[in-house]
């Protein structure tokens, strides 16, 4: 499998750490350092849809591709607005796709995940160019009360098209359960006979918790990824890696021991996206003309589950 080109779209409206201090106990000093978040984008009149199907079309036309050549859609994706058809379905008409489409829920690790299962199609033969897409409304399921979790968070979609070729080198994913750290319940419903119905519930997260977990597993699957390639840290161009915390991304940089010009960063403008933020910082790498032929990148990324994926591209 290769990457044949990339898209993304993020929301028009801006909401700056001080927006939020206007109704939340909160400051932007507390934001910016703890996080290294100033701004996210967040939904306003606009549905994730319709950003999903912007960044579908991105994707499509910087590979080069019409809409009639991608014959399978994978959405990865958090929480959609429908329930039904799948957001892989529903962007489908605008887009000017007739294909097959799939939703897939993996955290904030789904983009590499829909990667993975795109390349079990691909090489099996049951398709031949997939658009593979991330969208993600998370403030649809922020508790904007909570001022230890909203602050934290964006929407954003970001999309790539793949094909047939020799550019993913490796991939690996790893899980280890702890609901409790991080998670968010679906609206209970009404129906008359649950006993026990869930209470409606927004994200919850120990916050603490997840840190130590992104900083210690995201710097293993990296270093063995290395290993397994018999590559140093220094021989990948980009570490393209989730979008959670500046902290989270300098420990693990400073732990491989490579310069800030590998390890590419956006979520002082976007904040954590979910599954999104891997596929925008890499259409933005693709924009920008950074991603040249022979470039070396790992993608990696942790989330609920708990849950990590991490890949080795060239381009
Ligand atoms: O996709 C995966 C998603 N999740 C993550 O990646 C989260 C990973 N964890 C983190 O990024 C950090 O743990 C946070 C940014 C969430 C929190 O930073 P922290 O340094 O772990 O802070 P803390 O939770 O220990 O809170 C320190 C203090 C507390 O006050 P007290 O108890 O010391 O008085 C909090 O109540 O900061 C307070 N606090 C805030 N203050 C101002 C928590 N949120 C805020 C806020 N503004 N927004």
């Amino acid at each position: 499998m290769k990457i044949l080109g990339t898209g993304s779209a993020l929301p028009k409206r801006v909401v700056t750490n001080d927006d939020l201090a206007e109704f939340l106990d909160t400051n932007d000093e507390w934001i910016s350092t703890r996080t290294g978040i100033r701004e996210r984008r967040v939904l306003t009149d606009e549905t994730l849809q319709s950003l999903a199907e912007t960044a579908a079309k991105n994707a499509i036309e910087n590979a080069g591709l019409t809409p009639q050549d991608i014959d399978f859609v994978l959405v990865s994706t958090v929480l959609a607005e429908t329930l039904s058809p799948a957001l892989a379905m529903d962007i489908q008409p605008a887009v000017g796709l007739k294909c097959m489409g799939v939703d897939l829920n993996g955290g904030c690790t789904g983009f590499i995940a829909a990667l993975a299962v795109a390349e079990g199609l691909l090489a099996m033969g049951r398709a031949r160019k997939i658009l593979v897409l991330s969208a993600e409304a998370l403030s649809r399921f922020s508790d904007w009360t909570d001022r230890g979790t909203c602050v934290l968070f964006g929407d954003a979609a970001g999309a790539a098209v793949v094909g047939e070729g020799d550019g993913v080198k490796d991939v690996c994913f790893r899980g280890e359960p702890r609901r409790e750290v991080l998670f968010a319940n679906t609206d209970p419903g009404n129906s008359p006979f649950a006993v026990d119905p869930r209470p409606a519930c927004f994200l919850k997260m120990q916050g603490q918790e997840v840190y130590k977990f992104a900083v210690s597993h995201s710097f293993r699957d990296i270093r063995e990824m290395l290993e397994r390639a018999g590559l140093q840290p220094e021989d990948v161009d980009f570490y393209v890696l989730h979008q959670a915390n500046m902290r989270i991304l300098e420990a693990v940089r400073t732990r491989l021991k490579v310069g800030e010009d590998r390890f590419p960063h956006n979520i002082e403008r976007t904040g954590n996206t979910s599954s999104a933020t891997v596929p925008v910082l890499l259409d933005e790498l693709n924009r920008a003309g950074k991603l040249k032929p022979g470039c070396r990148v790992i993608l990696n990324a942790f989330g609920a589950g708990l849950c990590t994926g991490t890949a080795l591209i060239e381009f």
